[in-house]
């Protein structure tokens, strides 16, 4: 395979929000790309992979359809849902799902990915975590617990990959605009601290960070530029943390 090769780019979370975004840029840089998620919405351009990551035989299928050139060069992990409401709430229902989504999807993903990003020279993998991965976050604690794991599984992992040569990097975003903040913010108690929705909308610019520009940190880690990152956990929140 040569610099000019296309990439093969596995993204989970393709139909919506960051995924989409991140799809589009890759598409545009000429790469081939599969989108995994459980809706099609898919950028055109982009192929459909009909995944549910917190399922494995789903995401085993899916990676062996997404592995259809014999290699996968990038994989992204971006799927994922957002828990909200007070810690006595958490039912073990809501435990078990964010945790199959969130952070035994991006573990079994990445396991069934191995072989074919193996099978590549410059092999990276760039998981989306959250600000709520990188410090406390009040009222998400299930959710930080998983996105907390989803960190530290990243690290883990890069130390474990390196001598292959497998580059591991997380994002950890603050407040992006996508269809999960207006979830979170419909689940604000009446009695809900407006100290902790500052703290959750508090941008240095004054503006969520768009979806695109997400996406652009996940397509440098991934880039050769980055060739020398790996295991680094890039807080992509405008100084939220
Ligand atoms: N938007 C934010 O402010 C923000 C902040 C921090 C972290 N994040 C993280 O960014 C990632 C993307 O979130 P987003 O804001 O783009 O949300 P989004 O809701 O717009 O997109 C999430 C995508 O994941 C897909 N998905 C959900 N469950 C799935 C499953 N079981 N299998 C496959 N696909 C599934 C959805 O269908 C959707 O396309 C998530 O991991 C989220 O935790 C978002």
């Amino acid at each position: 395979m040569t610099e000019s090769t296309p990439r093969v780019v596995v993204i989970t979370g393709a139909a919506s929000g960051i995924g989409y975004a991140t799809a589009e840029l890759f598409r545009d840089l000429g790469d081939i790309v599969y989108g995994l998620d459980i809706h099609p919405t898919v950028p055109d351009g982009v192929t459909y992979v009909k995944c549910n990551v917190g399922n494995r035989e789903s995401v085993k299928e899916a990676i062996a359809k997404a592995a259809e050139h014999g290699r996968i060069d990038v994989l992204a992990n971006v799927a994922g849902i957002v828990q909200f409401g007070r810690f006595d709430t958490i039912t073990d229902d809501e435990w078990d799902r964010i945790h199959a989504v969130d952070l035994k999807g991006p573990f079994m993903v990445m396991q069934e990915a191995l072989p074919h990003l193996r099978a590549t020279r410059n092999a990276n993998i760039v998981n989306v975590s959250s600000v709520a991965g990188r410090v406390p976050q009040g009222y998400t604690t299930c959710y930080s617990a998983a996105k907390g794991g989803l960190t530290q599984l990243t690290r883990s992992l890069a130390l474990e990959l390196a001598p292959e040569r497998i580059r591991v990097n997380a994002v950890c975003p603050g407040t992006v605009d996508t269809p999960i903040v207006s979830e979170v913010a419909e689940k604000y108690p009446d009695d809900l601290d407006p100290r902790v929705a500052d703290r959750l909308m508090m941008m240095l610019p004054g503006r969520a960070i768009s979806p695109a520009e997400l996406g652009a940190s996940i397509v440098y880690l991934a880039s050769p530029a980055a060739r020398m990152i790996t295991g680094c956990v890039l807080a992509h929140d405008g100084g939220m943390s």
